[in-house]
């Protein structure tokens, strides 16, 4: 089964051709310096560079894996959740391309993408697993016992890990994304200088909060005033990145104390972050389950990992797809 599947939820446009689990192209557009001035995604300019980018997008991938849409079995996209208008260009263009050609449409659900990253050839991981998925725009704990499903065992009741990283690095005065910018410059910091509120501490459970430490941040700043924030910027990000990768990992023993899942994987663009991917190896380490990571390129957004969702999803054949909508 050859799969051409199409990746536009966010400010990523993507196109990959994945066959029988093996990644033949993953082709990547991203968008940071249309955003960077306003300091986040600004939805309507998403969809219109999507709209811009999807044809050469599309075309690099079947170029890369060396096919032609003809050479294609079925088409997939993401239907939901994401950004209302970026989703509509990917559904769009799915469903003309494969209306063109005949062909079968899989909706791949976004979450249920990142979670079948870990899928993919080389060393694909079987269920059950548990899979920590913290991105810009989502933070969960998912328990993974079947290929085409997952059972949400804790989410986020207000930001998501990647939103707290992208809304600190701002007001640290950093680029966006602000994950990967929080990361660099918290290598020159001390993780302890200051005492930031991992958040939700005593309240047990699954579920994750990250206002209180963006809002902390926001305090410590304040007090330290202009000239001391920016002389101890590294120190800041350091604190910060160490209370965010705090609350993720401490939900993630925590669901290990409480099931037994053999295997552990990361999922989601804050997964590329070094210091959660030690942390969990530690975590798994110590409780002898094995830690599947990807490479940073698959846990960020990207259409490989729709395509292998997307093998776990029934197709709908032409034309019933034609009638389809993207849903945020
Ligand atoms: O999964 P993703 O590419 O898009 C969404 O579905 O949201 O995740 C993007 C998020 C951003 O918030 C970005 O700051 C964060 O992932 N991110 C990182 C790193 N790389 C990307 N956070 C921490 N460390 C990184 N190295
Ligand atoms: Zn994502």
């Amino acid at each position: 089964m050859r799969i051409l599947a199409l990746e536009t939820s966010c400010d990523d446009t993507c196109a990959a051709v994945v066959e029988a689990g093996e990644i033949r192209s993953n082709v990547i557009s991203s968008q940071p310096e249309a955003h960077e001035r306003f300091g986040g995604i600004v939805p309507e300019v998403a969809s219109r560079h999507h709209l811009e980018l999807v044809n050469s997008v599309v075309d690099a991938a079947l170029e890369g894996a060396g096919v032609d849409l003809g050479d294609v079995d079925a088409l997939a996209v993401t239907r939901r959740p994401g950004l209302i208008g970026a989703l509509l260009v990917g559904v769009s263009t799915a469903k003309a391309l494969a209306a063109a050609t005949r062909k079968p449409l899989c909706a791949v659900d976004h979450l249920h993408g990142h979670v079948a990253a870990n899928f993919l050839e080389p060393d694909p991981l079987d269920p059950p697993f548990l899979c920590l998925i913290a991105s810009g725009g989502h933070t969960l704990l998912a328990g993974v016992r079947e290929r085409d499903r997952f059972d949400v065992l804790g989410q986020t009741r207000d930001d998501a890990a990647g939103e707290a990283l992208d809304k600190g690095a701002r007001l640290l005065g950093l680029g966006f994304p602000g994950g990967p910018a929080i990361e660099q410059l918290a290598q020159d910091g001390d993780p302890e200088a200051f005492d930031l509120p991992k958040g939700m501490d005593r309240a047990g459970g699954l579920d994750f909060s990250f206002s209180g430490v963006k809002t902390a941040l926001l305090y410590t700043t304040r007090e330290l005033g202009e000239a001391e924030s920016e002389r101890r910027r590294a120190d800041l990000a350091a604190s910060y990145q160490a209370a965010v990768v705090g609350q993720l990992t401490d939900r993630l023993e925590r669901a290990l104390a409480e099931g037994e899942w053999e295997a552990v994987a990361l999922g989601g663009g804050v997964a590329a972050n070094g210091l959660l991917r030690a942390r969990a190896g530690e975590i798994c380490r110590e409780r002898g389950s094995r830690l599947k990571l990807v490479p940073a390129e698959l846990c960020t957004d990207n259409a490989a990992m729709i395509a292998s969702a997307a093998r776990f999803v029934e197709p709908a054949p032409y034309p019933e797809y034609l009638a389809w909508d993207a849903t945020s």
